[in-house]
């Protein structure tokens, strides 16, 4: 029996710091927000968790949309194109956009994102990414709501995967080396 903590190398955030960030976050979305519903647009599958902690600590109305992207696939290193694997089901036309996004890595996919909302006539386009790893950025990107700044290691947890296993870790971790044995580079 494997159980997820073996694999694990070290834990860079705790469950606790990751939520109280969270919190502060949203404090400061809903004031900007006041007065207005904006729209939550959670980038699926990484930002899901992020969403439901964040969304459950906004204290003004929201709606929320989901929208699956991946760059990814199953390595630690970005493809550099961005899929949409399932599309929103709301008209963003006119509306306060809010994307929630789990991490910034190369900036690939909310750069795509940002410009795919504005084509579709939002109103505003805002960002909230629980990680940034600037060693990383490859594109230029207005983020106003940041969580963590982390370094350029490959975190799992919280809603980022590994060849979409450890997701469901409540914490933010770095991964044994020995569990990317293998990996095609
Ligand atoms: C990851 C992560 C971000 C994106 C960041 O998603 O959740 O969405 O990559 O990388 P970038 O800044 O280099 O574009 P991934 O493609 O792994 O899909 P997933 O959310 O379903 O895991
Ligand atoms: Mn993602
Ligand atoms: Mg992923």
């Amino acid at each position: 029996i494997v159980d997820i903590e073996d694999e694990i190398d070290y834990e860079l955030l705790n469950h606790e710091q990751i939520m109280g960030k969270i919190t502060e976050v949203a404090a400061r979305a809903s004031e900007d927000y006041r007065g207005r519903t904006p729209l939550l647009v959670c980038v699926l599958k990484g930002a899901a968790t992020t969403m439901v902690a964040f969304s459950q600590a906004m204290t003004i109305p929201v709606e929320t949309d989901y929208m699956s992207l991946s760059s990814y696939g199953s390595g630690t290193v970005s493809s550099g194109t961005v899929t949409v694997r399932q599309d929103l089901s709301a008209d963003v036309r006119g509306r306060d956009v809010l994307i929630v996004e789990d991490i910034i890595d190369s900036g690939v996919t909310l750069k795509w994102l940002v410009g795919e909302l504005e084509r579709r006539g939002a109103a505003s386009v805002e960002i909230f990414a629980l990680l940034e790893k600037p060693a990383r950025h490859q594109v230029q990107l207005d983020v106003k709501y940041k969580g963590f700044v982390i370094p350029d290691e490959f975190v799992v947890g919280f809603g980022l995967d590994y060849d979409e296993r450890y997701r469901n870790l409540d914490s933010i971790a770095v991964l044994k080396p020995e569990v990317y044995e293998g990996e095609q580079a």
